[in-house]
């Protein structure tokens, strides 16, 4: 049946792809994007569909908000402001943006609660903080963020407080959160907001912790964003991407192809209903390997990646999801495999002309002392 659907941040890298599943499922679609200037450079992106209706506003505006909310039957949250860097000193502006942004969509949902039969929220997997671990005793471990001193000898894998190995393991949703940057923080508020307010009113609700998404139109130049898109444009640009640490942190990195799958599927099926549920792969891949992945899909194994031994404040050493849950209440299984991610976001990333920023990203955070 087709349905009326509001996507914000329907402009935005994994919003643009659910507005075109959306649409071609036959649906009704809207989408509220402020254009985010860092992002779009304040311009529509020439992959916004153009059977959806755009409305051009920020989750802050109640005005706009209650405009794009109007006679919807389903809303995905996707609007964020995405930069864990940036975050640790814009502090005000994510707080804002993200908090307040959900608070605000929160409120207009409030008045439509007769209406609106499904809201999904993007959650993240930042708000684990380090993922899972196994201990010497076989439990699961939670450990805090590596010591700074264990960083700077260059000690990268974290250890128990006896100063033990941990091995790492799929992250469950029911590992404690520790979010370590304002920018987790605020993606907690996300999804602690939503679900909070959709059990109170009644309102089916779905959080969806995203691992690390990657694909086409992720913002290239954008230095904050993810690390597929920033190795794939220092490439292009020919030089060498510089990997932090020693490049044997690893992550879940997973398609968004796949992160559409699971949006899809939570709008479709009550079996996550007012539960938060991780979207990944299920697979360690570590960001050296990333790289290589890149490189080979380029033809540019000759420029070997920089690794410098620096180290990021505030990143945590390995996370990858665990998605029992995920294939149990949405029926959810990835579909795309990483090699083959790689070479489609490979194959787009040849069209684009990316301004390689990531040296005036470096350059940010050292100053500030977070790099
Ligand atoms: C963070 C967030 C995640 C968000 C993502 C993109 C956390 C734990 N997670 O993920 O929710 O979706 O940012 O905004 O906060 N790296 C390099 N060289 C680079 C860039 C990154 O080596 O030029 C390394 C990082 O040190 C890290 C890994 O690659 O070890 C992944 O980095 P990134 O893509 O920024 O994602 P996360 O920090 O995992």
């Amino acid at each position: 049946m087709a349905e009326h659907v509001l996507v914000t941040g329907g402009a935005g890298f994994i919003g643009s792809f659910l507005v075109d599943a959306l649409v071609e499922r036959g649906h009704r679609v809207r989408i509220l994007d402020s254009l985010e200037e860092q992002v779009h450079g304040g311009a529509r992106p020439d992959y916004l569909n153009p059977h959806a209706e755009f409305i051009e506003g920020s989750v802050l505006d109640p005005a706009a908000v209650a405009r794009a909310m109007d006679g919807v039957d389903v809303v995905f949250h996707q609007a964020a402001i995405v930069g864990v860097g940036q975050s640790m000193y814009e502090i005000r502006r994510y707080c804002e943006g993200n908090t307040l942004g959900a608070a605000t969509v929160l409120e207009a949902l409030m008045e439509r609660r007769d209406r609106v039969r499904k809201v999904v929220v993007a959650s993240s997997m930042s708000i684990y903080g380090e993922g899972a671990y196994i201990g010497a005793e076989g439990r699961m471990e939670a450990p805090r963020l590596r010591p700074r001193d264990a960083l700077r000898r260059g000690e990268w894998e974290p250890t128990d407080e006896g100063g033990r190995p941990l091995e790492p393991m799929p992250t469950p949703e029911h590992k404690p959160l520790q979010p370590t940057s304002v920018y987790a923080v605020t993606k907690r508020d996300h999804e602690e907001l939503f679900l909070s307010v959709g059990h109170a009113y009644g309102i089916p609700t779905v959080a969806l912790r995203y691992f690390n998404v990657y694909g086409a139109r992720q913002a290239l130049s954008n230095p904050y964003t993810g690390v597929g898109a920033i190795f794939s444009s220092r490439y292009l640009n020919g030089r060498p991407p510089v990997i932090f640490e020693d490049g044997a942190q690893t992550r879940d990195f997973v398609h968004v192809s796949d992160i559409v799958q699971a949006n899809l599927r939570a709008m479709e099926g009550d079996g996550a209903d007012h539960q938060a549920v991780n979207v990944g792969t299920g697979r360690a891949t570590s960001v050296a390997r990333l790289a290589g992945l890149i490189a080979r899909e380029l033809g540019m194994e000759e420029i070997e990646p920089e690794i410098t031994g620096e180290f990021r404040e505030g990143d945590i050493r390995h996370c990858y999801a665990d998605i029992g849950k995920a294939r149990n209440l949405l029926g959810y299984e990835p579909r795309v495999a990483l090699e083959a991610g790689v070479a489609q976001l490979v194959e787009w990333v040849r069209t684009q002309r990316a301004e390689d920023r990531f040296d005036a990203a470096r350059a940010e955070l050292s100053e500030k002392g977070l790099a």
